[in-house]
């Protein structure tokens, strides 16, 4: 098949495009910026902004299928932004799907759409959504999830994955924030991280987008519906920080700050940033607390079930190739932060740029 994969330059992007390259697809990423695949894989680039209709749809015509991964992601940034790329993007992807006789689209969504503050302990996909989201990234993705499974069933068959707590080599997001607290001494366990949290590896959620999309088309058995997707091996918050900053060569996190505290300092330090215009993002927010002080475990077997989706990396495995990976990136860097740039993450992790 020719799939389009928005978001090829970004981690989980990057991964799915790898995925498809080697299951023999042509594939075809967009981006805003440049992925740095390898040349081997031979992913055509599409540069252009989700928000962008007409760019959308020029990119999707031609396509047999389009896994949309794209995302503006993270806990902390202006509301606007989550909105117009993530709402308005899926949007225009949907449209030009639809537009173009595109026939499957696999989107890439989040158990954050389901997340309203409290614990998510074994839940499977009939838990509803909330009605108050704590973050605009949520919120914004929760809308996004709806638009896709709503588009027509007879044109479109679509599939919503919601992978939890992507990690590996390459991560952006979750381990250079954790490594800069912990150098910055700043890393504590709110409520002492004792809250269950599963996650999945990289390639992992990446395979599970390749079954999805060789399982879908209008009216097939996933189409219509979400799947989270994890390990289905929950552990604690404390557990899950520590193995990741051992990864990265740091001592464990011990100290534990009571969450009521740590939520406050969000309170202060969101909107400080905001009136001062820091660059970045405040140390500790409040999304990040309730993100963290609350469980995050969920059924997969529905997953498991329908889109055959069984992790193919242990946790130990996982963590010994995320080890070798970031003391190749630290030794390449010489000490310049690890997994900033975006969108070389999954090239320079696996060392192919
Ligand atoms: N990482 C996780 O733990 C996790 C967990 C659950 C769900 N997800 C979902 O997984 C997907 C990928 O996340 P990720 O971790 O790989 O994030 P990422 O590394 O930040 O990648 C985001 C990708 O989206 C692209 N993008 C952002 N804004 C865009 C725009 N306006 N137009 C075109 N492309 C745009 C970025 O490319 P450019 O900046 O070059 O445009 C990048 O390729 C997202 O949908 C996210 O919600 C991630």
């Amino acid at each position: 098949m020719r799939v389009l994969v928005t978001g090829a330059s970004g981690f989980l992007g990057g991964a799915v495009c790898a995925r498809l390259a080697a299951a023999g697809h042509e594939v075809h990423g967009l981006s805003r910026t440049p992925h740095a695949l390898p040349d081997a894989l031979a992913v055509r680039q599409h540069l252009a902004d989700v928000r962008d209709a007409d760019a959308v749809a020029a990119a999707v015509s031609g396509c047999d299928a389009v896994v949309h991964c794209a995302a503006r992601a993270g806990l902390w940034g202006p509301p606007d932004e989550f909105r117009s790329v993530n709402v308005t993007g899926t949007r225009n992807v949907v449209a030009a799907c639809l537009r173009h006789g595109v026939p499957r689209l696999v989107h890439t969504s989040t158990p954050s759409v389901v997340f309203g503050g409290g614990d998510l302990a074994g839940i499977d996909e009939s838990h509803p959504y909330p009605r108050r989201h704590t973050t605009p990234y949520a919120r914004s993705k929760a809308v996004a999830e709806r638009l896709v499974l709503a588009a027509d069933p007879a044109r479109l068959g679509t599939v919503a994955l919601r992978p939890h707590l992507v990690w590996g080599p390459g991560d952006p997001h979750f381990l250079p924030r954790i490594v800069r607290r912990a150098r910055g001494g700043l890393l504590r366990l709110p409520g002492g991280g004792r809250k269950l949290t599963d996650t999945v590896y990289v390639d992992d959620a990446a395979d599970a987008h390749v079954r999805a999309l060789a399982l879908l088309a209008p009216g097939a058995p996933p189409a219509g519906r979400a799947y989270f997707v994890s390990q289905g091996e929950p552990r604690t918050v404390r557990d899950c920080l520590n193995s990741l900053l051992a990864a990265a060569g740091l001592p464990p996190v011990e100290r534990s700050v009571p969450p009521v505290l740590v939520r406050a300092a969000g309170a202060v330090l969101e909107p400080a940033h905001r009136v001062l215009r820091l660059p970045g993002e405040p140390v500790v927010t409040r999304g990040l607390v309730d993100y963290l002080c609350t469980a995050h475990w969920f059924d997969v077997s529905a997953a498991r079930r329908d889109l055959g989706h069984v992790p193919g990396v242990s946790t130990e495995e996982g963590l010994r190739r995320t080890a070798e990976a970031y003391a190749r990136a630290r030794g390449r860097a010489r000490g310049a932060a690890y997994g900033t740039g975006r969108g070389t993450a999954y090239g320079r992790a696996t060392g192919t740029r």
